[in-house]
């Protein structure tokens, strides 16, 4: 028995309450799914700014509307104090998802992304620790190692940031660490590494890779490369994640708290493999494939050029052992992909 099975387990037993901030994005709605499936009490906040209503309406469809009532949602917005500590209120563990993701978007608008993932990550902090909740997980990133050419990337060699956006993602380290150290808080930061799997959205200028080239694909649209697609990421399936937070909010080893942890796999996929990876997946069904290229283009600014995580650190202090490699994560997310993007622009 692994410890996620023997944590899950223990959470069918006993309901805490949890807070997801972000519920309605991505991950924060695939966090809302699995402790909903595990009977826990769940408060969500949101402000719909790049998360959708749709998203949430598919959680309640997959949970049924017993375990639905056991989720409470708060519209409102990190960079407001009084909607952090009304959604603090009587909580056991924060999941705090919110914040502006993608490195362009953060060049194209520093002060948004600052406001959002700074001022609003501090105003969570300051919120979860008036309502002495028990642990505050938060989404660091692997952005964090900005510059650093070492691989496998290890938690405590970074490099110098590339993006305002990784900026916000390392400041929110400091303020974590600090908190630990001025208040007596407990917090964990998972630095997730390009993550993908069912509700990623794949719309507009700043969409992930995986979901934007799947709707390329099915819609026999262009695919574009930027760089020679040589670049590599260590893609990691959602479960993976989901995973490392419940092990994070319930770690009981006392030097398991107040760290950051890589969340990945330690493997490496370039562009290029991922591209054909997709196409294979998607050939059968959608035979115009057989002969569909990628196009390439220029390098994009910010990007760093070969990512991959070393986990042993979150393997020895929480237990973490992730399920799915891309390959799996693919192939269990690739129907979700093609229920839901193939109408989608
Ligand atoms: N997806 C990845 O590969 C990845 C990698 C590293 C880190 N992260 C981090 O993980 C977290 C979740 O990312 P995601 O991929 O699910 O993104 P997402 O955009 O799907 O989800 C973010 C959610 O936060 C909400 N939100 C944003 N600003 C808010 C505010 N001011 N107040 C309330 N809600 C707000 C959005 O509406 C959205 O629902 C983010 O902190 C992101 O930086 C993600």
């Amino acid at each position: 028995m692994t410890n996620y099975q023997e944590l899950k387990a223990h959470l069918s037993n006993q309901q805490y309450h949890w807070l997801v901030t972000g519920v309605a994005g991505f991950i924060g709605s695939n966090l809302l799914e699995t402790l909903l499936k595990l009977n826990q009490k769940v408060t969500g906040l949101d402000n719909f700014s790049t998360g959708h209503k749709k998203n949430l309406e598919q959680v309640q469809a997959l949970v049924g509307e017993t375990l639905w009532h056991n989720f409470n949602f708060i519209e409102g917005d990190i960079r407001q104090l009084n909607d952090c500590k009304r959604a603090c209120s009587g909580v056991d563990f924060v999941l705090h998802e919110a914040a502006l993701g993608s490195v362009p978007r953060s060049i194209a608008d520093p002060i948004l992304t600052n406001d959002n993932n700074i001022s609003g990550f501090l105003n969570m902090l300051v919120a979860s620790r008036d309502a002495n909740i028990k642990r505050f997980v938060y989404a660091a990133s692997s952005s964090t190692y900005g510059d650093h050419p070492d691989l496998p990337k290890v938690e405590a060699v970074i490099g110098k940031p590339l993006s305002p956006y990784a900026v916000t993602k390392y400041v929110n380290e400091l303020y974590a660490e600090v908190f630990a150290r001025s208040y007596g808080f407990k917090c964990i930061g998972l630095r997730y590494f390009n993550v993908f799997g069912p509700r990623q959205d794949p719309n507009g200028a700043y969409a992930a890779v995986i979901p934007r080239w799947i709707s390329a694909l099915i819609q026999d649209q262009p695919v574009r490369i930027n760089g020679d697609g040589e670049t590599s990421r260590d893609f990691c399936f959602i479960d993976n994640v989901v995973q490392a937070n419940l092990l994070a909010a319930l770690a009981d080893q006392p030097e398991a708290a107040n760290q950051v942890y890589n969340v990945a796999l330690n493997e490496r996929t370039s562009l290029n493999q991922l591209y054909e990876m997709l196409r294979v997946l998607l050939l059968a069904q959608f035979p115009h494939l057989a002969t569909h290229r990628p196009q390439y283009g220029d390098f994009r600014d910010g990007d760093v050029r070969h990512s991959q995580a070393d986990i042993s650190k979150a393997i020895k202090l929480l237990g973490f052992q992730p399920t799915h490699r891309i390959n799996k994560g693919l192939a269990e997310s690739i129907d979700w992909y093609v229920t839901h993007l193939a109408t989608t622009k």
